[in-house]
């Protein structure tokens, strides 16, 4: 890889953006990574701290250096756009991060972009990322389950398999990427399944296919509306609809539900019991927001290959109330915070989630 850099700093929505700015100069596909911070970026104590250790502390020039290996696939560079653990992520940041990704997709010397992430809200990143950026380009979120200082540890294999599926031309045109333990996933349908194991993501339909060796393997296609083929765009977006998700459980009260609705919500996700169920005890609360102009989103927190069902647990229709479909609370939110920014209709929304 021959490039030559100068550091220079971007503000981007109120967000810092240090960028390695550099020439590409090499002859491999060009792939721009775009660091956040998260596990990729941690440090242990000692070699043993698999599990303990701080996020977000190794900048993307060292995350970069750590896989020499890179120059092989591609021409490399990286901008470190925020450095958090990924729980800490605000709407502003997914906005400002949206935002850069699409100019570098438009940009010509860019031709795959790789982003490294936390891996407790990399999902919702994903499909934030998939709903909104109009390209064609390989786009893929990476993380790690094991900070980098950690006996085989998984982020270099992990970071090196999203640049060579971000270089590949047989990538282009699938919508945002997960690749994590040598799976490559849709950004709509993965989720964290596991949360201190290596093999932590899962899609209910299972993945697109795998990475093996710098070689893509390919055993489906995505089956929802994305990236450009989607109605919402992230250059027509300044603010993300707030939306809020409340546990369904036994013993349920309408406390949460209130609490949110006074904040001026224009959503509640119900994270239901089963398909999506409704407690008696809450319903009449559900009932009378929804008259306040709030929508309810019935999801579930029964997640790994279902869906909730229209008029089965609740009569919807009567309620006026959407289901999340297969979504679960997580991505039910993110899809909701997107699509309310254009419409406020029950009937538009229930579409959407049935198309996204
Ligand atoms: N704090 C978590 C995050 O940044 C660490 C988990 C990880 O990145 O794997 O998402």
């Amino acid at each position: 890889m021959k490039t030559m850099t100068s550091l220079r700093t971007l503000a981007l929505g109120g967000v810092l953006i240090a960028s390695c700015a550099a020439a590409f100069a090499g002859d491999k596909p060009n792939v721009v990574i775009l660091a956040t911070g998260g596990t990729i970026a941690g440090a242990g104590a000692s070699v043993a701290n698999s599990a303990t250790y701080q996020a977000a502390k190794v900048p993307v020039d060292k995350l970069i250096a750590s896989v020499p290996e890179l120059v092989n696939v591609a021409d490399v560079r990286g901008e470190q756009v925020f450095q958090v653990a990924s729980e800490s992520l605000t709407n502003e940041n997914l906005l400002a991060l949206a935002k850069r990704v699409a100019a570098l997709s438009r940009q010509a010397d860019v031709d795959g972009i790789v982003i490294t992430h936390g891996t407790d809200t990399l999902e919702e990143t994903a499909y934030f990322l998939n709903l909104v950026v109009h390209t064609n380009k390989p786009v893929v979120v990476v993380g790690s389950m094991r900070p980098g200082t950690a006996m085989s540890a998984d982020g270099t294999l992990n970071l090196y398999n999203a640049v060579s599926v971000a270089a590949s031309k047989d990538a282009a045109g699938k919508g945002v990427l997960v690749t994590m333990n040598d799976e490559i996933h849709t950004g709509r349908d993965v989720s964290k399944a596991v949360n201190i194991k290596t093999e932590a993501f899962k899609s209910p339909w299972g993945p697109l296919g795998m990475i093996v060796e710098g070689k893509n393997y390919w055993f489906r296609n995505p089956a929802k509306r994305h990236t450009n083929q989607s109605e919402f765009d992230i250059d027509k977006i300044e603010k993300l609809a707030p939306v809020e998700i409340a546990y369904g459980n036994g013993n349920a009260t309408p406390t949460a539900y209130r609490a949110f609705a006074g904040t001026g919500v224009k959503a509640i996700i119900h994270a239901g019991t089963g398909n999506g169920s409704v407690s008696n005890a809450v319903v009449p609360t559900l009932q009378e927001l929804r008259g306040k102009g709030i929508q309810i989103i019935r999801s579930s927190r029964v997640v790994g290959g279902g869906f909730v069902l229209r008029n089965a647990e609740q009569p919807d229709d009567k309620y006026d109330w959407v289901v999340s479909h297969d979504l679960n609370p997580q991505k039910a939110r993110i899809l909701a915070s997107v699509a309310l920014t254009k419409t406020q209709d029950s009937k538009e929304l229930q579409r959407v989630f049935m198309e996204y």
